[in-house]
């Protein structure tokens, strides 16, 4: 008698636990977490400054400065230095306070400074920020640690901290 009862549970239980998990598949899978958008007024006047000619470094302050950057299959892009080669290395002083914006212009990327906190995942139509400080100088690999392709590896820029 007790058995069945048991029985009743266990598949019960098993039926809400494979539901919950379809629908945590199914329907929230097609949405992107809502963290990636961060409306607070900084923010938002951070973004406003996401435009094709602002990738790369840009100083906003004193002490504080913007990287907008830009990553498609399979580069990021910083934009173009004075004689028009795509920037491959950006330079942020030790201990300013520094927003990086991202996207993608075509699929999921990511966006992993080596070493620190900031990482990041780039969904196509979401800029994602990270405000960070960087406090210890030396060389940054920014790494794609998002499968994206044949040429996924080779998705990597510098960040030097001096
Ligand atoms: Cu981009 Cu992996």
């Amino acid at each position: 008698k007790y058995e069945k009862i048991w029985l009743t549970f266990g598949i019960g239980s098993l039926l809400v636990f494979l539901i919950v998990l379809g629908w945590g598949a199914f329907y929230q899978g097609t949405q992107p977490p809502s963290c990636l958008v961060t409306l607070n007024p900084q923010n938002v006047q951070a973004h406003n400054s996401f435009k094709e000619e602002n990738l790369g470094v840009q100083q906003v302050g004193e002490n504080e400065y913007v990287v907008n950057v830009l990553a498609s299959a399979f580069n990021y892009d910083l934009g173009k230095d004075e004689e028009g080669a795509p920037v491959k290395k950006i330079r942020i002083p030790a201990g300013a306070n520094v927003t990086f914006q991202a996207t993608t212009s075509d699929v999921v990327h990511g966006f992993h400074l080596s070493g620190t906190n900031v990482n990041m995942m780039l969904e196509p139509g979401y800029i994602s920020d990270y405000e960070t400080t960087l406090d210890n100088p030396g060389e940054y690999t920014l790494v794609c640690n998002e499968y994206c392709g044949v040429g996924h590896h080779m998705m990597s820029a510098i960040v030097e901290v001096y």
